[in-house]
């Protein structure tokens, strides 16, 4: 009875996600990172952190406020030098590379538009910098114009603009360059929910069309799923794990990640053999192997595939103590040995009622205890992460 649920959730965070692998050029790496670390004032931002970025991919980092994104974006950009660690790109290194001789672009979050310049002069700027012929400019401008679909703007003053009309001025003036990379610092974070949802859709589409690399950082998760070929996830300056969206939300490497990764139920759970956890002192069957005989595990259990049965015939029961209809689905918490277990179903029970819960084998995944275990746990303590973070600004970069 969740499998409408999960369908549904499944398919707006992951549906948009596949046949992008294929889009991909090819398998060549174009920017890597060895070992990159910084400090601040003693403390440590960026530690160790390793990674490869294929040729025409779409990779996304993603972590809480203060974790390192923008950190790592202006180390490959060339405006933080790391203390240690190499930054290769197209296979040079890029040790005393400045930012303007490296084949990268970058979109920050106030997107820094010249405002006494209108639409056509703000895109054409770095050609005439850089003494493009008239002609070519003029080329060049037009195409990209209208690959963000803003043809017959070329005359438009910037505070004309609509945010979204702005933020495709942004995104044409770093394109017009031919970078090979573009790095793209929360650049959907000042618009409101309708427009980013078409702009992500815009600028995945204008990706796959150019080819070019893209380096996105956000904070939003369904973002981050929704758009990317893979993600990074960050925390404290570490990368927490790396994979496809499905990857990362089926098969989470520790409770961070489970946690800052759509809505779970994290429990305690000893591994008693191959294929079967206890929790609450029952025996679950699961499908992970590997893990020694009674060791102890996190398991992570994601709301849409908890089935509402009877309470006879649930694997555990309790009593709903609250419930809340979230359009798609209902919002369920239910009580269950002291843990608020929540649960995401189109079935709707009553505050009170005695119910069961029953996971199929496959929607059990067991994890290795982190430094992470023991801080996200049931409903109560889930934080109000998004909302927090959705209240913090960018720092005011202006290097564009
Ligand atoms: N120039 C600097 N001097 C001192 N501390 C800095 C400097 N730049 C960044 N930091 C610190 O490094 C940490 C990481 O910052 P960074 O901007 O990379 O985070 P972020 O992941 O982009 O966060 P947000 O989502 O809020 O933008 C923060 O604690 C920040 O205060
Ligand atoms: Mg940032």
């Amino acid at each position: 009875m969740g499998s409408l649920v999960l369908l549904n959730i499944r398919q707006q965070f992951l549906l948009p996600q596949r046949g992008m692998h294929i889009m991909s050029k090819n398998e060549n790496i174009v920017v890597e990172l060895e070992n990159i670390g910084i400090s601040f004032d003693d403390e440590v931002i960026l530690d160790d952190l390793c990674l490869s970025i294929k040729d025409g991919e779409f990779v996304t980092f993603l972590g809480p406020s203060g974790c390192g994104k923008t950190t790592t974006l202006r180390i490959i950009a060339g405006f933080t030098q790391p203390d240690t660690g190499e930054v290769i790109i197209d296979g040079n290194r890029m040790n005393g590379v400045p930012p303007y001789k490296r084949q990268v672009n970058t979109i920050f979050q106030r997107y820094a538009l010249f405002p006494h310049l209108n639409v056509y002069e703000n895109v054409a700027f770095g050609l005439r910098v850089n003494k493009v012929d008239k002609k070519e400019i003029d080329e060049r401008v037009t195409a990209m114009l209208k690959s963000v679909n803003l043809s017959g703007f070329e005359r438009r003053q910037i505070h004309s603009l609509s945010g979204g009309q702005q933020q495709r001025v942004a995104i044409a003036r770093a394109l017009v360059n031919n970078p090979k990379i573009l790095l793209l610092d929360e650049p959907l974070g000042a618009l409101d929910l309708k427009l980013r949802k078409d702009m992500q859709i815009e600028l995945k589409n204008i990706q796959q069309q150019l080819g070019i690399t893209f380096i996105f950082v956000t904070h939003d998760q369904e973002e981050a799923l929704s758009m990317s070929d893979t993600v990074v996830v960050m925390n404290e300056g570490k990368i927490q794990q790396i994979g496809s969206p499905e990857d990362i939300y089926n098969e989470p490497k520790n409770a961070f990640v489970a946690d800052f990764i759509g809505e779970s139920n994290i429990l305690d759970g000893i591994m008693r053999e191959d294929k079967l956890v206890e929790m609450f002192g029952h025996r679950f069957e699961c499908v992970d192997t590997g893990f020694e005989k009674n060791e102890p595990v996190d398991v992570v259990v994601r709301p849409e595939d908890i089935d509402v049965v009877s309470e006879s015939e649930g694997q555990l029961s309790g009593v709903v103590s609250s419930i809340t209809f979230k359009g798609v689905h209902y919002e369920i918490i239910v009580d269950i040995n002291d843990f608020k277990w929540m649960i995401q179903s189109t079935d709707s029970p009553a505050v009170g009622d005695r119910i069961g819960i029953s996971i199929p084998p496959q929607d059990i995944h067991i994890m290795k205890k982190s430094e992470y275990s023991g801080m996200f746990g049931d409903y109560s303590t889930f934080s109000d992460e998004m909302e927090l973070l959705n209240e913090v600004e960018v720092d005011g970069e202006d290097e564009t």
